[in-house]
């Protein structure tokens, strides 16, 4: 979908410089084994149209994003290929699907490594996040573009958090060790926005397994900033959040409709 003859990519949300380039980078290749058997998580459907495909447009609603790199299962990139091709996506986006890896952190890795050189925001977005709305996408964009290296969306725990002694059994009693201050604590969502080389480094030098990129940078020392969430950017991990994401994508239609 390259196009010599596209416009400039449009100013970002706070009209920043059109030159400062944002790229969004989707893993989509891991199974979602706690949302029971079936096809690969991204591949489900919600609404009748695959969860990856919610989250793809979900990201390239923003104007500020130009491209979009999908991190497909390791053997499912020809299948993801057809699936974008087959589905109505934005003109103004480019569209690129790369193999992922057996973790998380290395799907990320192998989508980074397929970005443009001329790309200097990058966005990380869990495929497992359909129904993130465009407004957050833009506030994150909007604060990397401000200055911050890295920037995740969050929001606070509506429940008091314990830490635990884990069980070596699955459902044995665990011992309490402590209840972290609720109002110190934010429930992180994506996407998350880095500046191109921080995130890169990050990857490079950090080698302990994590569950976010954001915590990568803070390994180096590095500044990691909130910006507020929102309730619809939750993360589709079990059956139930199946039923949510339904009950909002019915809500939307009908507000849609009015
Ligand atoms: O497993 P979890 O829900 O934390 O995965 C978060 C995101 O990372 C999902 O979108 C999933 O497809 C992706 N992932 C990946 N490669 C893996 C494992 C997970 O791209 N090997």
């Amino acid at each position: 979908m390259s196009d010599e003859s596209r416009p400039a990519p449009a100013d970002g949300p706070s009209g920043g410089p059109a030159e400062a380039r944002t790229a969004a980078v989707i893993p989509a290749a891991g199974r979602g084994v706690r949302l029971g058997p079936g096809a690969p998580k991204a591949l489900r459907t919600l609404g009748g149209t695959p969860m990856l495909i919610h989250a793809v447009r979900a990201l390239a609603a923003s104007r500020a994003v130009s491209l979009v790199v999908v991190v497909a299962p390791p053997d499912g990139a020809v299948e993801v290929k057809s699936l974008l091709a087959a589905h109505a996506l934005p003109e103004r986006t480019d569209f690129v699907v790369v193999p992922g890896g057996a973790s998380r952190q290395e799907s990320v890795r192998l989508g980074l490594d397929a970005l443009p050189p001329e790309y200097d925001v990058v966005l990380v977005h869990d495929a497992a996040r359909p129904l993130v709305p465009v407004d957050t996408v833009d506030a994150v964009i909007e604060a990397v573009r401000d200055g911050a290296p890295a920037v995740v969306p969050a929001l606070p725990p509506s429940d008091t958090v314990k830490e635990v002694t884990p069980a070596a059994a699955p459902g044995a009693p665990e011992p309490v060790v402590a209840t972290p201050d609720r109002s110190r604590l934010r429930a992180v969502q994506t996407p998350q926005g880095f500046d191109r080389q921080v995130l890169a480094r990050a990857h490079a030098e950090v080698t302990e397994n994590v569950t976010d990129d954001a915590s990568m940078v803070e390994q180096l020392g590095l500044t990691v900033v909130v910006v507020p969430g929102h309730e619809e950017a939750f993360k589709v991990t079990r059956p139930l959040d199946l039923v949510l994401a339904e009950a909002v994508l019915a809500r939307r239609r009908l507000n849609d409709g009015f």
